[in-house]
């Protein structure tokens, strides 16, 4: 049979074994590892995989379009960045250099630092403008072998400029090979002229802002910043129902600087997801995990504001199932790179290699609703993939730092092959 793409010899296949929803427990700790394997693509899409030597039979190599040599190499998934704010317009070095200082996160933001600092810089950024440092973002992830990343609006906090904000999003989507996956966040914080009439601004997203946003065809998730200080548990219920009513799932930034309460949200509801989750309690975590809600673990963010870590093995023994994304944005974690959130995971949250892969490849595409379609290795799967220049997974996030990607593929072709790493080892 003739192939678009195929890649043989790959010293380890990693990916989570054929099925369409997220590992839990034990299973987490479960993926298919396979030795001397291939894969082959045929339009953008996995059509098989096997021993190199069967795969050869079936599809041979003078009827493939591209071949690629994967011997030495480490072959998975590419990377679902499944929690990113990623259009953003300016930076907030300042704030990075006042907490060193020993100022608060919560601090900063109470004083119109913080996301309202954000939403004053780009205020002052066209959408074409915007476009642009997108797209350029989007690049230097795909070169950490990110291929679908969640993005989220939030800076705007009016209807003309999360409409800009999620424009410009678009705009950078179209023509390049990374998938973006919008996500509609006006309820980040309360802008500066609704401080003292919030129940107005709660009035204007839900009437005026999510009816647009999904008329337009904006976004397919609604999230909302459930916090100390930002929105309560009781306006992000509102909220929430509003963006169900008009087909944005619900998403949650959830008891991430305090127990708020939001975890439990997040299960009453259906969300999809509840994202952070530093200072979720037990009963939250629970009900989340009776729920089937998935928690999106975010260390990069603990790690940038000095908090305390997500208690991974707990929520793992809860039988939540787990995901792991960069939470990308000039505030609280300026990373885009999964690879250093597998570090993370592993040094910090006590996930073994195995689990953390698992979270950042095929739970991460559950949690934007594209668990049957991305974060697999598996016949009909989307071919979305990486190769490593190493044949061990668990060197990835062990050699933190430094660069491993050596070819991503995006629906079956090859969008990034790294300057001088024809060959593995
Ligand atoms: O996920 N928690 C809310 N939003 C971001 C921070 C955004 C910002 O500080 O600009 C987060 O950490
Ligand atoms: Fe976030």
């Amino acid at each position: 049979m003739k192939s678009d793409l195929l890649i043989l010899s790959a010293a380890e296949l990693l990916t989570a074994p054929a099925g369409a929803t997220p590992l839990l427990g034990p299973d987490l700790d479960r993926p298919l590892l396979l030795k001397d394997f291939g894969v082959a693509c045929v339009e953008g899409t996995i059509a098989a995989i096997g021993p190199t030597a069967e795969i050869v039979r079936q599809f041979p190599e003078r009827e493939a379009g591209v071949v690629l040599d994967a011997a030495g190499c480490l072959l998975a998934p590419g990377f679902v960045d499944c929690h990113t704010h990623l259009p953003f317009a300016g930076t907030r070095e300042a704030e990075y250099e006042a907490r060193a200082r020993g100022e608060r996160y919560e601090a900063i933001a109470a004083k119109g630092g913080g996301i309202r600092a954000s939403a004053r810089q780009l205020r002052d950024t066209t959408e074409e403008a915007l476009a642009d440092s997108i797209r350029e973002r989007l690049l230097a992830l795909l070169h950490e072998g990110t291929t679908t990343v969640e993005a989220k609006s939030g800076y705007g906090l009016s209807l003309d400029e999360e409409r800009k904000q999620l424009r410009a999003l678009s705009r950078a989507a179209a023509n390049q090979p990374v998938e973006v996956i919008p996500t509609f966040l006006g309820a980040h914080e309360v802008p500066d002229d609704y401080r003292d009439r919030r129940e107005e601004y709660v009035s204007l997203l839900t009437e005026a802002m999510i009816p647009a946003v999904a008329r337009e065809g904006l976004a397919r998730f609604c999230d909302v910043f459930c916090d100390r200080g930002v929105f309560t548990v009781e306006e992000a219920r509102r909220i929430l129902l509003a963006g169900s009513e008009h087909g944005l799932r619900p998403k949650l930034h959830a008891d991430e600087l305090a127990d708020v309460g939001a975890a439990l949200l997040a299960a009453e509801i259906s969300a999809i997801s509840a994202d952070h989750l530093l200072h979720a309690n037990d009963a939250g975590l629970r009900a989340m995990a009776q729920a089937g809600v998935i928690a999106v673990l975010l260390p990069g963010t603990a790690l940038t504001l000095g908090l305390p870590y997500a208690r991974a093995r707990e929520m793992v023994a809860l039988g939540l199932p787990l995901a792991l994304a960069t939470d990308f944005n000039p505030g609280s974690t300026f990373s885009s790179s999964m690879p250093l959130m597998l570090t993370l995971a592993v040094t910090q949250m006590r996930l073994s290699p195995a689990e953390a892969w698992m979270a950042a490849t095929a739970n991460a595409a559950a949690a934007v609703g594209e668990g049957d379609r991305l974060g697999r290795i598996a016949p009909g799967f989307q071919a979305d993939l990486c190769l490593f220049t190493t044949p061990d997974f668990r060197h990835i996030p062990y050699h933190y730092g430094a660069d491993h990607t050596r070819t991503v593929v995006k629906r079956g072709r090859v969008v990034h092959q790294r300057n001088g790493a024809s060959s593995c080892r």
